[in-house]
């Protein structure tokens, strides 16, 4: 197959393309990133990285002409966005997801799109069913832009779906592994991370009873290539995550031992990170009984393998990083 993955030197995409070539494919990625993920794969004869924008969409309407099916990722991904700059989230997230849709629609093109578990806002209905209730707060937080953004490209994605466009959405759970954010920055691991090797207290936002369920990058991929291949996933919304759900303050605990640092934990009000702009979400844990009978996969890595492979991961970066 021809594969088009839109942000695709990203963290998802890189691994995904990393499959895709596995297994024969040919993959181009499309990405405004200079810090490439996929770097490894450069001069692969099945694999193309075209630098530009989603939002070009001459170069949307020839990529996707190539191909035979879309992986929609790219995006501005990860809180200190959502509140830093919320215009850039919104304009990629919601007038790239449309051109990307749009052409896709014209050439008759397969899209799965990647969707987000912060669709469900601060719902209370745990675990969160696909048709369940979203729990947003005000427009003048910015933290729910992404959320915004997010639903508003599965809105496009049914309205296409119902002119006839092959759509699958998936709405992925806190997904991680090597190759996430460079360390201290963007999601809780790759800050947790950080703090690890520095000997740092890690940075608890709250009470650290707020819980997550983490889904290992493997097998985010196994469910996200199951999806392109699976006719019965075409027009529904798919979550695609873990059910081990466990509060950020016991994911703190269980990276210090498992890394075998000094470090210890320091609790910090919301406000003082991300100012009054931030709304925490309690609980976020997803029903996975259609990613079980549609997509056929079952989470695979428990959270302590997929945390040990992360932290030796991270670890083989700063050594081969340090002078
Ligand atoms: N990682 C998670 O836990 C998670 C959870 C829910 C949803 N998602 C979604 O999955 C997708 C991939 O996420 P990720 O974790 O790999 O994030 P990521 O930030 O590593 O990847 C997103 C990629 O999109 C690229 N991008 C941004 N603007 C672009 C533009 N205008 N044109 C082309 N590319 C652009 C970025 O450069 C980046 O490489 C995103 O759509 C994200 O919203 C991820």
């Amino acid at each position: 197959m021809k594969v088009l993955i839109t942000g695709g030197a990203g963290f998802i995409g890189s691994h995904l393309a990393d499959a895709l070539l596995a297994r024969g494919d040919e993959v181009t990625i499309l990405d405004v990133a200079s810090d490439l993920k996929v770097r490894h794969q450069l001069g692969h004869p099945k694999f193309r990285y075209v630098r530009d924008s989603v939002l070009n969409r001459e170069i949307v309407e020839g990529l996707v002409s190539w191909c035979d099916l879309v992986y929609h990722f790219a995006a501005v991904v990860g809180v200190e966005h959502y509140v830093g700059d919320p215009y850039q989230v919104l304009n990629v997230n919601v007038n790239g997801t449309q051109t990307v849709l749009n052409v896709a629609f014209k050439a008759g093109k397969k899209v799965v799109f990647s969707s987000s578990s912060e669709v469900y806002g601060r719902s209370l209905e745990v675990p969160f069913t696909e048709d369940g209730e979203r729990v947003l707060g005000s427009t003048r937080i910015d933290r729910w832009c992404y959320s915004t953004s997010k639903a508003v490209g599965e809105h496009f994605c049914f309205a296409y779906h119902k002119m006839g466009l092959p759509v699958v959405v998936l709405r992925y759970f806190n997904v991680y592994g090597p190759r996430l954010d460079r360390m201290d920055v963007g999601r809780v691991i790759s800050i947790f991370l950080g703090q690890l090797t520095r000997g740092a207290p890690l940075t608890v936002i709250g009470n650290g009873e707020q819980t997550r369920c983490f889904t290992y990058v493997e097998d985010t991929v196994r469910a996200t290539l199951a999806s392109g291949a699976t006719d019965e996933a075409v027009g529904r919304i798919i979550n695609v995550g873990s059910d081990r759900e466990v509060s950020i303050r016991s994911l703190a605990e269980m990276m210090i031992r498992l890394s075998g640092s000094r470090s210890t934990i320091t609790f910090v009000p919301q406000e003082s990170i991300y100012g009054e702009s931030y709304e925490d979400i309690p609980r976020r844990v997803p029903d996975l009984r259609l990613m079980k009978r549609v997509l056929r996969v079952t989470p695979q890595v428990s959270l302590e393998e997929g945390l040990k492979r992360t932290l030796d991961w991270f670890r083989g970066q700063s050594v081969e990083g340090s002078p």
